[in-house]
């Protein structure tokens, strides 16, 4: 006997039983952004690798470590299978034109790749929803995306989730943040680990994401971007700031957050839970006005933001929250005229808009009515011999204890949706 495969590991199946409570966050998103205007693009999941390390950032941990990269058999290409989505859809931007005339408000969603150590909430193949305002320069788009995740939440039924938000300044408030971080750190530079070193001179704001815990109090210690921000940010993130508090929107501004990926300037934003244990980020974006003019488009301020899936349904799991995604009915038959019944009622009820399962294979009416239950129907039809000579059928409710009722055939498609409340 040949050995069983198994998925790689870090790559999930979503089977039957979980896909509703995927559907449902698919369903309640793909509404909420629309009520903004956002448009779906979909783009490939394989990329050029220049795309990834030129956009994300060739210091970054997704470029230094955690690329699915290989080489084009044919072409000899570097290859990547995409760790996230922002850099694909600014290349897709530029590369038909789609934001130059007018802005463009999209969102898409699909598998990302990351080879992180696997772990409850952090995966190697992972899902997001991912959210782009291209073209925009104000704070306005930003604080728009913020307050659409907070209806995003509301209609989700998650309260529990808390927004940080933080500015990371323009190119020369970072220049001038990072020279002074420099000198700080290089004033303690017994106290930091290995990696911190060699990130020191090349990445020095990653610093600050160290749980390296002697580097703590250094970090603790470590001047503040948010509070030196030039004037255009500072006015900018005012104007983040003043649109969240006329939403009433409560956020905490982390001057710690820093983002895993280099295209970021300005303000940046996650929401977290503590209910996911050490993968609290539950989405996480901001404003990346240099991307375009970084992978060779002309300059177009933008801002976005992506939303865990894995998490999402996980959050929603211990919420209890439950999603079903069985038929209205699922019909037992017995004989072959009724066989020929049961389809054409089926088809029937299909007609007038509803989900309906008939059973296929056989089986005593037992194991027919267990079939029933384990669909998840609200009703089991019943068509017999004797329903069959009444054309009528019996309609059995599997979720409740109201009786079983007999029904003119004739009136099921009328009546189904009453009897199944
Ligand atoms: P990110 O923070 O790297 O941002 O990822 C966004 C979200 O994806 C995270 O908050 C988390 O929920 C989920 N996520 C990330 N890595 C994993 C993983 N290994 N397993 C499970 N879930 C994961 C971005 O990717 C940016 N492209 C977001 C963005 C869009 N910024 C601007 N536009």
């Amino acid at each position: 006997m040949s050995t069983t495969l198994q998925a790689v590991r870090g790559m999930n199946d979503v089977l039957p039983d979980e896909a509703p409570l995927w559907q449902h966050v698919e369903d309640v998103a793909r509404r909420t952004f629309a009520q903004y205007g956002y448009r779906n693009l979909r783009v490939p999941i394989v990329e050029s690798t220049p795309l990834f390390v030129r956009g994300i950032g060739d210091a970054t941990d997704i470029v230094e470590k955690e690329m699915y990269t290989f080489a084009d058999k044919l072409s000899g290409d570097s290859l990547t299978l995409r760790p996230e989505a922002t850099a694909g859809i600014v290349r897709a931007a530029i590369e038909h034109n789609l934001t130059y005339e007018r802005p463009l408000r999209v969102w898409t969603s699909g598998q990302m790749f990351r080879h992180e150590r696997p772990q409850r909430g952090r995966y190697r193949q992972f899902h997001q929803i991912d959210v782009e305002a291209l073209g925009f320069a104000g704070p306005d788009v930003d604080a728009e995306q913020i307050v659409m995740l907070a209806r995003l939440w509301k209609a989700l039924g998650l309260s529990d989730l808390v927004l940080k938000i933080n500015s990371i300044g323009d190119a020369d408030d970072r220049r001038q943040h990072r020279a002074s971080l420099v000198a700080h750190f290089e004033q303690h530079h017994t106290l930091l680990d290995d990696d911190a070193k060699r990130r020191l001179q090349s990445n020095p704001l990653r610093l600050l994401d160290s749980k390296h815990p002697p580097m703590q109090p250094v970090i603790a210690a470590a001047p503040r971007l948010v509070e030196r921000l030039g004037a255009p940010a500072r006015e900018h993130f005012d104007g983040v700031r003043r649109a969240l508090d006329n939403a009433a929107i409560a956020y905490e501004v982390d001057s710690r957050l820093v983002r895993g990926l280099d295209y970021y300037n300005r303000t940046v934003f996650e929401w977290v839970t503590g209910a996911l244990g050490a993968q609290g980020a539950v989405a996480g974006g901001g404003r990346y006005d240099g991307l375009f003019e970084q992978l060779g488009g002309k300059p177009t301020p933008a801002c976005g933001f992506a939303c865990g899936m894995e998490r999402l349904v996980l959050l929603l799991q211990v919420a209890n929250v439950v999603a079903s995604d069985g038929p209205i009915a699922y019909i037992v038959h017995a004989g072959d005229a009724a066989a020929a019944a049961a389809a054409a009622l089926a088809e029937r009820l299909r007609d007038a808009g509803h989900a309906v399962v008939v059973n296929a294979g056989g089986g005593s009416f037992k194991s027919q009515m267990k079939r029933a239950d384990a669909s998840g129907a609200s009703l089991a039809l019943i068509i017999g011999d004797d329903e069959l000579a009444a054309q009528s059928v019996s309609v059995k409710p599997l979720r409740s204890n109201t009786g079983q009722v007999s029904v003119p055939a004739s009136e099921i498609a009328a009546s189904i949706a009453t009897l199944a409340a």
